[in-house]
Formats: C-alpha cells, structure tokens, sequence
C-alpha cells in the first residue's frame, strides 16, 4: 500500500492547466485500490503571497469544489485544509532547525520569487520546509508534482534524514517525488505555460458566456480564413487535442490543413468541446460553490482524519527532541 500525498497552494482559482497538469493525474493515482491518497488545499503556503483573507477562502472553496468536481473520492481517502491541522506548523518550526540556511538561500523557485514579487517575506523562504512538514507528519510514500517541485521533494529528504540521523531511527518516512514526464506543459492564451502569474490562464468554470469570451482571446497568425493552416503551431490546436476526442482532433486537423477554416470557427469548436466535456464536473463545481456548508463539512471530516496521523507523528518527533512530558 502506497501513501500519495499532495498539495495545491488556495493562490487563485484553478485553471486548465492545474486540472490536466496536476489534478486529474493525481485522481487517477488515487483510484488505484493498492493506494491512499491524501489531497490537501495548501492554505498557509498562499500566505506568503496572498494577504487577502476573503480571497483566499474563496480560492480554498473553488480548488476543493475542484477536486470533487473531478471526482475524488474523499470518503477513502483524506482531504483537508492545511491551516486547521497545527501540527503542520508545529512540525514545520522543528524542521527548520534542521534545514541548514544555505540549502533554503540556493533553493531555484526562492531565487525565481524573490527577483519577481515585490514582497519578499521570510516565509517565502522557508516555504521548503513547510512543505517538508506537510509530507512528513503524514508518512507519505510518493508525491505526485510538477518539475518545478523537483528541488523541493529533495529537501523534504535532506530534511527528514538529518532528523532521523539525531533520532538514531527512521522515524520520518523519507518520502520519493513522482513527475510524470508525460505530462506536457499546458499552454495558455499566449502560448507560453498557462499560469495566473503570466494572465493568460482558462478557467473552465466560467459562466458560459465568459468562457465563449476567453476561449475567443487564444493567440493565433494573421491567416486568413480560406488559406491552409499548421495545426501543429497553433494554441488553439494545441488545446483541443488535449480535450477533444480523437475522431474530432483529426477532423479539426484536416479542417486545417485544408483551409477554408478560420481560427474563429477552431476556437468556437474550442467552446463547444469544453462545455461538452466539462459539464459535469462544471455542474458539481457550481453546485459546491453554491453550497459551502457542505463543502466545508466534507473538509472539516477530512480534517479529524488528518489530525489523528500528524498527532501521531507530532509525538514521536515531540519526545525525540525532549518536548513531551
Ligand atoms: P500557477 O503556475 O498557475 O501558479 P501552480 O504553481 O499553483 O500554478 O501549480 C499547481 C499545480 O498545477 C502544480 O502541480 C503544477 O505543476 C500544475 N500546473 C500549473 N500550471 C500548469 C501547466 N500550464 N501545465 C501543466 N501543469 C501545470
Ligand atoms: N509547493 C507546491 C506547489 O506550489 C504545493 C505544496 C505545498 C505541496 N505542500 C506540498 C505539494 C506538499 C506536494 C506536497 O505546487
């Protein structure tokens, strides 16, 4: 039986990108009976960019009507918030004084943050180790992330294996990273990698009309409408091969290819296709949305389930470092 954990930070409503990159794949691992999936909404890491108590409760509500919109199945397994379990942050002040500073000043995605953001705080720095805490309260095996967390994963290690050394045993599981290289990089409207740094993300949730509007905002060449088109150059392409069918995606190919097509009616074909496909994940997601308190219940039993393990954990690391009575 293999532990899966991850999490989302609540710093914007999910995007396309997230749901094919992130969300989707991780729901797959999660059938598998062999294993149990903690999925989790990585709240207090949005505070190191997100001040906004009102936008982020929003954002928490929109990822986890997310995952349920997808279909994870919260009943086997444990979903939660990582603000309402403590131990994160308990477990996260410990482990930081076993993260030696120049680990956490070399780390990539620091670097890349503090040469963008305006606010450079100290818990953007010590993010890593809040990670960390979050993978090793729960004795988790795998953890399913983009490359960007590559960096990451190998501190939760470094981390766990400097405390376990001090133990003189493996109390802290170490935990291993699963990147599916498989998984391509969504393009956004511009073409570049769809993010809400870059403004240039598809957020499938939209009311249909706001949706239309979006999908029509999707980068392509001057090409007029009667002359043949490279579909393999194009975004809004790109994006349909990644929902549609395949009968379809060689429909839009040849309609390319042989011209007499404009990108106006691709991206029209676009709309289409993400209503078709996206109905009912967009039904439950707006029927969560519209039903906090449910929402929030299902989070609040996610959450005792959650406490029970870290409490557990917490324990042992409290009595190794002279903590517990
Ligand atoms: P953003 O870039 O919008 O801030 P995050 O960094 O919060 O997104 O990403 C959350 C998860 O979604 C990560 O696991 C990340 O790898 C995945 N993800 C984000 N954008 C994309 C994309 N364009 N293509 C594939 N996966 C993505
Ligand atoms: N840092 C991750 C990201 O930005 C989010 C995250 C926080 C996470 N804690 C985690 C991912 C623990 C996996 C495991 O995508």
């Amino acid at each position: 039986m293999a532990r899966i954990l991850t999490g989302i930070q609540s710093s914007g409503r999910p995007h396309l990108g997230n749901i094919l990159g992130a969300i989707k794949p991780a729901i797959e691992l999660s059938k598998n009976p062999q294993n149990e999936s903690f999925f989790f909404i990585a709240d207090l890491h949005s505070l190191t960019t997100l001040k906004n108590g009102e936008e982020r409760g929003e954002y928490v509500r929109a990822i986890a009507a997310t995952w349920l919109a997808f279909g994870f199945d919260y009943q086997k397994n444990v979903f939660w918030r990582q603000s309402r379990v403590q131990e994160h942050t308990e477990l996260a002040w410990y482990l930081n004084c076993f993260t030696p500073f120049p680990m956490l000043a070399n780390a990539t995605s620091f670097k890349d943050k503090s040469e963008k953001l305006a606010d450079v705080n100290a818990g953007l720095f010590t993010y890593p180790v809040l990670q960390a805490a979050d993978i090793l309260l729960y004795n988790a095996n795998i953890i399913p992330v983009g490359k960007d967390q590559k960096q990451h994963l190998e501190m939760s290690k470094d981390i766990a294996n400097r405390f376990n050394i001090l133990a003189g045993e493996e109390i802290l599981v170490l935990p291993e990273p699963q990147i599916d290289e498989r998984i391509m990089t969504i393009p956004g409207l511009d073409g570049q990698k769809m993010s809400k740094s870059y403004h240039n993300y598809i957020d499938i949730f939209l009311p249909e009309n706001e949706l239309k509007k979006i999908t029509k905002k999707i980068l392509s060449d001057s090409k007029q409408l009667e002359e043949p088109k490279d579909p393999d150059n194009d975004i809004t392409f790109q994006l349909y091969s990644l929902v549609a069918s395949e009968t379809d995606v060689e429909t839009m190919r040849q309609n390319y290819l042989n011209g007499g097509y404009g990108y106006g009616h691709a991206k029209q074909a676009l709309f289409e296709c993400f209503l078709e496909v996206f109905a009912e994940p967009r039904r439950i997601f707006n029927y969560y949305m519209e039903n906090t308190e449910e929402l929030e219940g299902i989070l609040d039993a996610g959450e005792a389930k959650a406490r029970e393990i870290a409490q557990d954990t917490i324990g042992k690391v409290r009595k190794v470092l002279g903590f517990s009575s």
